[in-house]
């Protein structure tokens, strides 16, 4: 059975790319300093799939921790996605995200060159395109950051692009995720922020499971449908199976080669919270309130290069994203703490 590295692996999308490894064969061996998740994690993926994932606690900057890991498995791949991932926190405390996300990386790549393991496949974010000039958004797109986190996953995007051109023995694959949402079927894992949600949809559910009083949107006057903002809401389960899609489709003169992970559709604040009310069968209040910094109007892929080269597509939509979202919550009031 093929092993797989997965730094973060006990992180919400970490957790379900485990459980899609185990379904598609693969023995996944989890790393996470445990930070912004907890080993409940483990109990539930081992209730899914009947399987409990190898698991050591450790920081992906532990230079002698990864040498250890590297000695006792013989990895196929490493998929990496540990790393810290608020925005507004990277503004207020820049120093975090810099150590964490690009020390981090740069600790891990030592670590498999010494150990002679040349495949990655990178958890990249569309926040490396900052506000598009156009949409859908390509990979050959601008790339510009506004903000310490954007600037860590671009940073570490032109660590590896100037790793592969140095040295070919190197195969990266960098994924740019859109909106990671919804929950695995099972309601037995999903997102489960620390503290108040910076992003949407967790805060929706919140709302609706009685948690929080009311959601603020923020703007309504953006050059948009409603006036909302509009973005790719991706479910993480088909985020979760691009990862084994990239790492089965590594190429002889690969390179570094970064795709976009989204459905190519945009959907407004709006209609995110119109779709949930329908799904959950909860009243979703929320305010109008003035836009949030950093906010751009509009972003969803244009993932045809994903499906060409890696033969992955979003196979979920609004309804299934909504259904496991609210099963999620519903079933996990209080995420994993209540355990
Ligand atoms: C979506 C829309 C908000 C919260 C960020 C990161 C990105 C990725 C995903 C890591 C926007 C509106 C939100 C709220 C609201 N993370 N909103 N009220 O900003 O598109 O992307 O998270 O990789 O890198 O930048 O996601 O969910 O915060 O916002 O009105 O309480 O919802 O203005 O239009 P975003 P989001």
């Amino acid at each position: 059975m093929k092993k797989i590295l997965v730094t973060g692996g006990t992180g919400f999308i970490g957790s379900h790319t485990v459980v899609s490894l185990i379904e598609r064969g693969y023995h996944p061996v989890i790393i996470d300093n445990l930070d912004n998740s907890c080993r409940t994690v483990l109990d539930r993926v081992e209730r899914i799939c009947k399987v409990r994932p190898t698991f050591i606690e450790a920081d992906v900057r532990d230079a002698s921790a990864l040498d250890a890991i590297f000695s006792e498995h013989d990895f196929e791949c490493v998929i990496h996605f540990s790393g810290l991932k608020a925005v507004g926190e990277s503004v207020e405390k820049p120093m975090r995200y810099y150590s964490n996300n690009v020390e981090g990386s740069i600790a891990l790549l030592k670590a498999m060159r010494k150990h002679e393991c040349w495949k990655l496949v990178f958890s990249s974010s569309s926040t490396v395109y900052g506000d598009p000039e156009q949409v859908p958004i390509t990979e050959s797109a601008k790339l510009s950051v506004t903000n310490p986190y954007g600037q860590t996953k671009l940073m570490v995007e032109n660590i590896l692009r100037d790793l592969s051109h140095a040295d070919q023995r190197w195969k990266f694959t960098l994924l740019r995720y859109f909106n990671p949402v919804g929950a695995h079927e099972s309601g037995l894992i999903g997102e489960d922020p620390n503290g108040i949600p910076n992003n949407l949809m967790p805060y929706i559910a919140q709302v609706a499971v009685g948690r929080l009083e009311s959601l603020r949107v923020w703007g309504n006057d953006y050059d948009t449908p409603d006036g909302t903002g509009v973005r790719d809401y991706i479910h993480v389960v088909d985020l979760a199976e691009a990862h084994i899609n990239a790492l089965e489709h590594f190429k002889p003169s690969h390179g570094c080669r970064a795709y976009n992970i989204g459905t190519g559709e945009g959907y407004s604040v709006l209609d995110m919270v119109k779709a949930f009310e329908q799904a959950s069968g909860q009243r979703v209040p929320y305010s109008i309130e003035a836009r949030r910094a950093g906010d751009v109007a509009t972003s969803y892929a244009d993932a045809g290069l994903s499906a060409k080269e890696i033969g992955w597509a979003a196979q979920r939509g609004l309804a299934e994203i909504m259904r496991d979202q609210w099963n999620w919550q519903h079933n996990n009031p209080n995420g994993y703490t209540e355990q």
